[in-house]
């Protein structure tokens, strides 16, 4: 197991850009299953560990993948597809594995999906993606950790989601889109990533209407065509960056990606006393000072992410005053607490809210990375803390950044990567 060893008290400076949206690729990934003839390619891919699975995944199905690094295109081809049967192995590591249900459903009439369990950031069951299918007329029976998906044709109907899901809202856009008649979706997932994945099928030939919106019409068509495809740039990974550079006091453009898709961190972030400046692909964010403290909610699209909620976090544990932060959208999501109260940060939970108490400085010490987004935080947090801090279980990290070490480094700090 690899980990990074940081040294803080260096504040990052320069331009750095950011690649294709994991979450929007993963399902796109997923989408390329339901074409029976030809491929799709798609580009400014990042080499993460949560790609590499899920095209394991997909090989393991009876697909095809070339991933050429050089170029960070992906190209999948599906004619092959034959086993509608995705493992507990592969989907236990990675709940998105998930997401091959709607695709798989779709093609073959069946499928048999091992149920992915709960996770380090919370119980994130499946019932919302289960109710959608149902409704498409697909009979659904629990197996041994399995779930049956089954339909001889799936027909159109309105979804009701009691809370947008990200992914429920892409399986059940690919459930629909060859589905007999017309498919509602009402109270969908509004993210960027949804979004662009309405893009990505309706490229492929889909009618896919109102996505990024919690109204989402999905018209079936009775088969879909290759398609060649760009996704949009990680909302996620340009956040980290620019939290990096507001702790340090740094000075950092992001390019890439659409400031529109960070609205609301951006907000924080000045209120917190950055100096942001965009266009319509950069981000410049300036820091003089100590951060100010700040108040936030994490909430689904458009509201403040929870994938920034640990890394807004790290910013308030060495701003003045006391930070409030509440999460509302995974019930488990602050593995990081614990982490950042070994580095001096003073933080008390109470329920879904944080009190985040500013102090005048991190101290380096050993720590866990518990999920993707927590791993990031705390390496952001050794990059202000007195010292050295090591992050262990940096594989998490791995899932969905590429060579986190790497970016920083290009940024000014000091971080390595070593076997643990
Ligand atoms: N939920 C249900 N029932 C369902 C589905 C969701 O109760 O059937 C609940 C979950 O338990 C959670 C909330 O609804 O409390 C939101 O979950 P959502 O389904 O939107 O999350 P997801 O689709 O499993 C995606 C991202 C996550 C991101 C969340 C929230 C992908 C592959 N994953 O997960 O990304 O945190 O949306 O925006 O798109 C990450 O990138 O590090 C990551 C965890």
């Amino acid at each position: 197991m690899d980990k990074f060893v940081v040294r803080g008290g260096i504040e990052l400076n320069g331009s750095i850009s950011v690649r294709g949206a994991k979450n929007a690729i993963l399902p796109m990934i997923a989408g390329a299953l339901l074409l029976e003839k030809g491929e799709c390619i798609i580009h400014n891919v990042p080499d993460i560990s949560d790609i590499r699975n899920f095209l394991s995944l997909i090989e393991l199905l009876g697909a095809k993948s070339r991933f050429n690094t050089e170029e960070r295109t992906l190209i999948i081809n599906a004619e092959n597809l034959s086993n509608p049967e995705a493992p507990y192995d592969i989907v236990r590591k990675m709940r998105a594995s998930f997401l091959v249900t709607g695709a798989l459903l779709a093609r073959f009439g069946h499928a048999m999906v091992a149920l992915p369990g709960g996770c380090s950031i919370g119980a994130r069951p499946v019932n919302l993606h289960i109710e959608g299918f149902k409704r498409l007329g697909a009979k659904i029976t629990e197996e041994k950790g399995y779930i049956l998906a089954q339909a001889d044709k799936l027909k159109g109907k309105t979804i009701y989601f009691d809370r947008p899901s990200h992914t429920g809202t892409e399986n059940i856009m690919m459930a629909a889109a060859n589905a007999e008649g017309t498919t509602r979706i009402i109270n969908a997932a509004c993210d960027p990533e949804v979004k662009s994945f309405a893009d990505f099928l309706n490229s492929m030939g889909a009618k896919i209407y109102g996505a990024g919106t919690p109204y989402i019409m999905i018209e079936g068509v009775p088969s879909l065509s290759p398609t060649e495809f760009t996704p949009i740039g990680d909302r996620l990974e340009a956040g980290t960056y620019l939290y990096g550079a507001l702790i340090t006091g740094g000075d950092i453009e992001v390019s890439g990606v659409d400031p529109q898709h960070l609205e609301f961190p951006l907000l924080k972030m000045r209120e917190m006393g950055a100096e942001i400046k965009t266009t319509s692909s950069t981000i410049r964010l300036r820091m003089r000072g100590k951060p100010k403290s700040v108040n936030l909610t994490t909430f689904p699209y458009p509201g403040f992410p929870t994938d920034l909620q640990p890394m807004a976090m790290v910013a308030a544990t060495i701003c003045d005053g006391t930070s409030y932060i509440r999460e509302t959208v995974f019930e488990n999501r602050f593995n990081h607490v614990m982490e950042l109260i070994r580095l001096g940060g003073m933080i008390a939970v109470a329920g879904d809210t944080a009190t985040v108490t500013g102090t005048e400085k991190l101290r380096g010490a050993e720590v866990m990375a518990s999920d993707i987004r927590a791993g990031a935080a705390l390496t952001l947090a050794g990059l202000v803390a007195d010292g050295k801090t090591e992050i262990l279980r940096v594989y998490h990290i791995d899932r969905g950044y590429e060579r986190l070490e790497e970016k920083l480094s290009s940024l000014g700090a000091s971080i390595e990567r070593t076997q643990q």
